[in-house]
């Protein structure tokens, strides 16, 4: 069966590695907005038949969702066997409860339009907290990889001597398996979150790492509030400035500049396309895919 991969726009590196990488065609298509800022999709591949894979970040997935249903649809409609969704960031996983009266919880509604739209979902690192698997709340076949391995062995090319530590208690999961990944140390600070750029970081133990190089380790990096407060108390308390690694960067406006000119060096995977990419998704993605693929 032929395998074709669509990659939406603002992802062709990446996209570019997988089609090399898992023997795809290119999705031909054509996406365009009109005057009135409706989506306009025409697919020129022929896609019969064919099991059909959609790349698409959904970092800002507001203004990326409905073209990419668009062409879910378009794809459906043309006789395609399957589509497929890879979504190297996957969104709307943090509003997973209601904090205030009244709030809607986006997380769940999310993936009840994903699941009903595709025949599988492939991401990483997801922001799982109260909500612990992917499967309780997507209904199709939705496959969580990990950047894990990929961030250890960056740590081993990159940094001599690292002492790994996780901002916050949320971040404990990745702090704690990248360090076993990597064979050396962590830490995991404690944080109290006053408002979306109102963070408070604690530091414990930090005496005994004197000479390490810390490495901030978290799945998101937003505002950077959460690495720069970190960051300063690890200043503080006499280690070196941090390398600050995100899995997904999706940096509010500024944020990544403000964390350079604060000295920090930032480092993301290519889940969301940046000048902070250093840690490349695609021989994982590409093991999930081959996975998925399998059943469809
Ligand atoms: C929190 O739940 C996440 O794991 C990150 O710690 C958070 O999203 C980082 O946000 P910010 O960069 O805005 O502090």
């Amino acid at each position: 069966m032929r395998k074709i991969l669509f990659v939406m726009p603002g992802q062709e590196g990446l996209g570019a590695s997988l089609i090399a990488a898992g023997g795809f065609d290119n999705g031909e298509f054509e996406m365009r907005h009109f005057p009135d800022g409706e989506t306009y999709v025409r697919v020129d591949s022929d896609v019969r038949g064919a099991q059909v894979v959609i790349l698409c970040q959904l970092h800002q997935p507001n203004e990326k969702f409905l073209p990419l249903l668009l062409l879910k649809a378009t794809l459906r409609d043309l006789g395609v066997h399957s589509v497929g969704l890879v979504a190297p960031y996957l969104a709307y996983m943090r509003q997973d409860k209601r904090f205030k009266e009244g709030e809607g919880i986006s997380a769940k509604y999310f993936a009840r339009l994903i699941s009903q739209q595709f025949d599988w979902l492939l991401t990483v690192d997801p922001h799982l907290h109260r909500i612990h698997a992917l499967s309780e709340v997507y209904s199709l076949p939705a496959l969580a990889l990990t950047a894990v391995q990929a961030i250890a062995q960056w740590l081993r090319n990159n940094i001599a001597k690292p002492i790994v530590i996780g901002p916050d208690g949320e971040s404990e999961q990745w702090a704690a398996q990248v360090a076993k990944a990597a064979d050396c140390p962590f830490e995991v600070l404690s944080k109290e979150r006053f408002g979306d750029r109102d963070v408070k970081v604690s530091v414990p133990h930090v005496d005994a790492y004197k000479g390490f190089t810390p490495v901030l380790v978290d799945d998101i990096i937003s505002t950077g509030r959460t690495m720069q407060h970190a960051a300063a108390h690890l200043l503080a308390a006499g280690m070196c400035a941090p390398v600050c690694i995100g899995v997904h960067g999706i940096f509010a406006p500024g944020a990544l500049e403000e964390m350079r000119t604060a000295g920090l060096r930032v480092v993301t995977s290519n889940s969301i396309p940046d000048s902070s990419n250093e840690i490349d998704l695609a021989p994982l993605l590409m093991q999930g895919i081959v996975h998925l693929m399998r059943r469809d």
